[in-house]
C-alpha cells in the first residue's frame, strides 16, 4: 500500500505549493489567520509544527516571534521550507510527526497540525493518541491548532473528479474513491515536456475524521475548545490546555 510519504516522494512534493495557488498566497492566508486569532508568543515562544510541509504555517509563526520546530516525513518539502525560511528561527526534522516528543523540549507553547495533515494519519486511534501526547507536551495555557478537511460527506459520481489546477503545461486532477474509514485520493498529473504530454499518477489514503468526534476527543483529553470553525468543508479548531 502507498503511504503518505511515498505519495509525496513519488508525486506530490514538487507540485504541492503550486497546486494550492502558490507559496506567497498560502503564507499570507496563514499570517492573517494567526493574527486574527491572536496566535503570538506569550509563554516560552516554542512552537512545534507537525506535518509542516514547505512551511506555510512555520514561516508565519517564526515571523510572529516563535522559535519553530518543523516536523515532516517529506525531505523535499522540508528542503523547500529551509530555502524559503532564510534566517528565520526554524529547525526542521525529518521524521514521523507521531514521534514529535523526541524532537522538542519537554513542553511547548504552541503545537500546530494544519492544512489537512491530520487526515494523513492511519486511524482514529492515532489521532486520539496524538491529542493525548500534545496535551502532555503543552505548557499550561498553551494551544493546539488543527485544521483538516471534513471527508465524512461523500461526493458521488462525477463530482469525485476534482480539477485541482491547470496551466499551459500542467494539468493536475484528483479522483476520490470512498471507503468506510478512508478516502483513496488518486492524484493524476499531465505535464508537457517538448511536444509530449507525460502522465504521472499515484494514490494515498486519507482518514475520514468526523468533526464532532474530534471535538469530543479533544474535550475528553482535557482541552478547552476556543474555536471550532467550518469553512468550505475545512474544519479549524483552536484548543487550549488550562
Ligand atoms: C497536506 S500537507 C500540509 C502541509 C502544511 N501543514 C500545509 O498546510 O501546507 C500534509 C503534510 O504532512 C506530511 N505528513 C503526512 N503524514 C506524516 C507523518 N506521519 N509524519 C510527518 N509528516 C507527515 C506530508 O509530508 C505533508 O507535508
Amino acid at each position: 500500500m502507498v503511504n503518505a510519504k511515498t505519495h509525496y516522494d513519488n508525486l506530490l512534493a514538487p507540485y504541492y505549493s503550486w497546486m494550492l495557488g502558490g507559496f506567497e498566497l498560502k503564507l499570507e492566508d496563514n499570517r492573517k489567520y494567526f493574527l486574527d486569532h491572536g496566535i503570538q508568543p506569550v509563554l516560552s515562544a516554542i512552537a512545534m509544527d507537525l506535518g509542516a510541509g514547505c512551511g506555510f504555517q512555520s514561516i508565519p509563526l517564526a515571523e510572529a516571534g516563535f522559535k519553530v520546530i518543523a516536523i515532516d516525513t517529506s525531505r523535499d518539502l522540508l528542503a523547500e521550507l529551509k530555502k524559503m525560511a532564510g534566517k528565520l528561527p526554524i529547525d526542521t526534522v525529518e521524521d514521523d510527526l507521531l514521534n514529535f516528543r523526541q524532537h522538542g523540549p519537554e513542553e511547548s507553547e504552541l503545537i500546530v497540525c494544519m492544512g489537512d495533515t491530520l487526515t494523513h494519519l492511519d486511524s482514529p486511534a492515532h489521532v486520539k493518541g496524538l491529542f493525548e501526547n500534545v496535551y502532555q507536551a503543552l505548557e499550561r495555557n498553551g494551544r493546539l491548532v488543527i485544521s483538516f478537511r471534513d471527508l465524512t460527506v461523500e461526493m458521488k459520481n462525477l463530482a469525485r473528479f476534482i480539477p485541482v489546477r491547470s496551466e499551459a503545461n500542467i494539468i493536475f486532477t484528483c479522483f476520490l474513491e470512498y471507503e468506510k474509514k478512508h478516502v483513496k485520493v488518486h492524484d493524476i498529473v499531465y505535464e508537457r515536456t517538448d511536444d509530449q504530454w507525460l502522465m504521472k499518477k499515484s494514490y494515498y489514503r486519507k482518514l475520514r475524521i468526523p468533526p464532532e468526534w474530534t471535538r469530543e476527543s479533544l474535550l475528553m483529553v482535557g482541552f478547552e475548545i476556543e474555536t471550532f470553525d467550518m469553512q468550505s468543508g475545512m474544519l479549524t479548531i483552536i484548543a487550549r490546555k488550562r
